[in-house]
């Protein structure tokens, strides 16, 4: 499958030098350059096929380039790219009133990114205390090891100090509170409090979910204090957990959600949902976004959500993920010294090493398979919502192979 594109970018080779020469440094990236997707496959410049455990870090729910989604855009591409927001924007409507039908929201703001998605949830959090509540609270918890970003304010919000290390100063009015701890979350509830942001399972963070009556406690703290409950859905909503938004399979919802990542079906969009009340902070001027809810962005949207509700995605996410989750419970059981734990939901699902993961990640790279590593030691799988059980075999099979020249170097202690 060498020479791919019409043009150029014969190999890997040649992709990773002009990367190197003219693009900012901000990734370290593996030397391979995907080039074509189908499903859940990849294969790169030099013509290599992979078996896609990553999907774009929990983008493309549907597998690479799906059929619907990929005819969506072709039919917008050739009718209208884009308009302002100035006008009427047909697909956006139909969008929000999709995501409107299927969650606990009343109205939608659209824009590009999960990063975005939050600060819109901030602003609308801020505009609500002022605007509505007429009060002065500004503060908003969130949790120790979250990630809601890469913008200034987001990395504010973000618990995680690497994310923030030279970046001062940062936005003033966030403070961060062990996740899943009842005590310190009430405790650091103050006068200037007046929301909490919270991703209902920490996902950059190294798939760590909080104890099952967390998010009611949040809720019912929330409707006691009178502070608004967001939740961070940018990786685990869209159908990633087995439910259409995580937060459904623990019986609450938010008074606001933020979605990025498999909302586009692999076009970049994000928008944040909000109750009515909530929303209502929100008038003409409040807050913009010039791409926000453009035609294309939210007709391969509409396209995607369409899918996963009327396509049995769900139910092959819940029922693939606990085969998925089996096999690498199988895994633990055959490597104790270098497995921890096996945690996740649905296809968010992570094996907790003993050992740093990048090796093991690199060993399946070569081996054909692509799987992720966050938080140092957490090995964290990611496949389309459309994988197959056969699909999970084989990169079990793979990971097996991994894991066992792993054990075999003696690796057991980083
Ligand atoms: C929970 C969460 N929030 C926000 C973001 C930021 O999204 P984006 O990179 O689209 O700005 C991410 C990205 O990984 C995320 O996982």
């Amino acid at each position: 499958m060498a020479g791919v594109r019409k043009g150029g970018w014969e190999s890997n080779e040649e992709v990773v030098r002009l990367t190197d020469r003219y693009v900012m440094k901000t990734y370290g990236r593996f030397p391979i350059a995907p080039v074509r997707g189908e499903g859940c496959r990849l294969w790169d410049a030099d013509g290599r096929e992979y078996l896609d455990f990553v999907a774009g870090l929990a983008v493309c729910n549907l597998g690479h380039c799906p059929p619907r989604v990929v005819r969506a855009i072709r039919e917008q591409a050739g009718t209208l790219l884009h308009v302002s927001n100035l006008y009427h924007i047909p697909w956006q409507s139909a969008l929000a009133q999709k995501i409107v039908e299927n969650s606990f929201g009343d109205r939608v703001f659209f824009c590009n990114s999960g990063a975005e998605a939050n600060e819109a949830a901030i602003k609308l959090v801020r505009r609500y205390e002022h605007e509505i509540r007429k009060g002065d609270r500004f503060e908003i918890l969130t949790m120790e090891n979250s990630f809601h970003g890469r913008t200034l304010t987001t990395v504010a919000a973000t618990g995680q100090e690497k994310i923030k290390k030279g970046f001062d100063p940062l936005a003033p009015g966030f403070r961060h509170v062990p996740f899943s701890d009842p005590d310190r979350l009430l405790a650091a509830i103050g006068d200037e409090t007046c929301a909490i942001l919270v991703e209902p399972i920490q996902g950059e963070g190294g798939i760590i979910c909080p104890a099952d009556d967390y998010l009611p406690f949040l809720r019912s703290v929330c409707d006691d204090r009178e502070l608004l409950l967001v939740f961070d859905e940018v990786q685990v909503g869209i159908g990633r957990t087995g439910t259409l938004f995580a937060h459904e399979s623990f019986g609450v919802v938010p008074d606001i959600m933020t979605l990025a990542k498999g909302l586009g079906g692999g076009v970049a969009i994000g928008a944040a949902v909000a109750s009515e009340r909530v929303a209502a902070a929100f008038v003409p001027g409040s807050h913009a976004s010039t791409f926000g809810g453009n035609p294309l962005a939210t007709a391969a949207g509409l396209a995607a959500l369409e899918t996963i509700l009327e396509e049995g995605v769900l139910e092959n996410c819940r029922k693939v993920g606990g085969h998925l989750r089996e096999g690498l419970e199988r895994l633990a059981l055959r490597h104790p010294g270098l497995v921890r734990e096996v945690r996740g939901r649905g296809l968010l699902l992570a094996m907790d090493l003993t050992v740093a993961g990048g090796p093991i990640v690199e060993s399946c790279m070569h081996q054909g398979l692509l799987i992720n590593c966050t938080a140092n030691t957490v090995l964290r799988f990611l496949p389309p919502l459309i994988v197959t059980t056969a699909e999970v075999d084989e990169m079990l099979k793979t990971l097996e192979r991994a894991l066992a020249a792993t054990s075999e170097e003696g690796g057991n202690g980083s």
